[in-house]
């Protein structure tokens, strides 16, 4: 990476803009080339940069002037207004919000499954990420179409409130105090109470859909990134919201294109560096969010087969929604575009 290089991160104050700076710290990138930007409400805050701290500064394209980087952790309507301004700028810019995912004209980049793609990136160009839920399927999928073929990967997320941001979390801290002092809470962030529930809606829904945004967006990403790869597996399932803070738990049912013994398909898993394998049920080895948190790998577990339809592999898998879902891949790609920057 050039020395002077200035990464902007946008939405430095949120779930995943926090993490985004732990990464860029944890990667010994200095302060001096790190800004925290947020909109005017958390202007001349103070973020944590390892010891030291940045103050946050409002989003413009002006402020963008002389980023060489730009990481966008914002929700989608604002990555799709900032996004052009740091091109403008001349910035490599990479967004972690659902705004580009769907545009073909976009690369979507997955660290650890495609970062080839970035190598036809132009500067000035955007690049986008998948969501958390895709980046963990993806990952246990990947291993076992090299070794069997898949042909449909069946989801059922369950996905921690922190993945709508800072008020998530808020919120099923408020109605956990609430229910515990016997109050009834109101439901903000989410369609219906959180706490002490399960709600099978996770963002909106897709206009004339029963699909979700988030359900209809594995499905796009996933074809997306396994494009170019043979037959590519199809991915759809449930989101599910449920009143954990981080990490999101997924029941995956893999249908192999031909059956292998249960010990392949865990051989083959473990071939994956992007993978845990936790899988020791007699020794309650397993993986679960609350042991993945800020964990760089997607663990995966509890595989099995039934004996009557062997092609269908069920797993479990847990992702660190916040971190290897988002945050990672968002200090992963900048810096490598940043490295192409430096070789320039
Ligand atoms: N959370 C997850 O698990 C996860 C996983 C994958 C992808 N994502 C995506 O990552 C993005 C960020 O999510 P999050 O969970 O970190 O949300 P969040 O906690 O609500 O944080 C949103 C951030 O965006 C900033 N922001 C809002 N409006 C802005 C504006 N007009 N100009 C500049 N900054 C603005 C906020 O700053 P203020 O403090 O100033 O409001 C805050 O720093 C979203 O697009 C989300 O879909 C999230």
């Amino acid at each position: 990476m050039k020395d002077d290089l200035q990464i902007a991160v946008v939405g430095a104050t949120g779930v995943v803009g926090r993490e985004v700076l732990a990464g860029l710290y944890a990667r010994d990138v200095p302060a001096e080339q790190v800004r925290a930007f947020g909109s005017e409400r958390s202007k001349g805050l103070e973020v944590e940069y390892g010891e030291d701290s940045l103050e946050v500064e409002r989003a413009t394209a002006e402020a963008f002037r002389g980023m060489g980087l730009v990481l966008l952790a914002t929700p989608g309507e604002v990555s799709r207004t900032l996004a052009p301004a740091a091109q403008a700028a001349g910035a490599w810019v990479v967004d972690v919000s659902p705004a580009f995912r769907g545009d073909g004209n976009v690369p979507l980049v997955l660290p650890g499954f495609n970062t080839e793609a970035l190598s036809t990136v132009t500067k000035g160009r955007v690049v986008c990420l998948p969501g958390a839920v895709t980046t963990a399927a993806v990952h246990v999928v990947e291993p076992l179409r090299r070794a069997f073929g898949v042909a449909r990967a069946q989801v059922t997320a369950m996905v921690a409130v922190s993945s709508a941001g800072v008020r998530g979390v808020a919120e099923l801290e408020k109605q956990t105090a609430d229910l515990m002092s016997g109050r009834e809470p109101e439901p903000h962030a989410f369609p219906h109470r959180v706490g002490f529930n399960l709600v099978p809606q996770v963002g909106g829904f897709m206009v004339g859909s029963p699909w979700t945004e988030e359900e209809a967006g594995w499905t796009l990403e996933a074809a997306r990134l396994f494009a170019g790869r043979g037959d590519a597996p199809v991915l759809a399932g449930t989101a599910v919201q449920v009143p954990s803070f981080y990490g999101h738990g997924l029941v995956i049912n893999v249908q192999l294109k031909k059956a292998g013994p249960v010990e392949q398909v865990r051989a083959a898993l473990k071939t994956s560096p992007s993978l845990k394998v936790l899988d020791a049920p007699g020794e309650r080895v397993y993986p679960m969010p609350m042991l993945v948190t800020s964990d760089p790998a997607v663990h995966v577990g509890r595989v099995r087969a039934f004996p009557q339809s062997p092609e269908w592999v069920t797993l479990f898998a847990a992702i660190d929604n916040a971190t290897r879902g988002a945050a990672l891949n968002l200090v992963e790609t900048g810096l490598k575009l940043a490295e192409r920057e430096r070789a320039a």
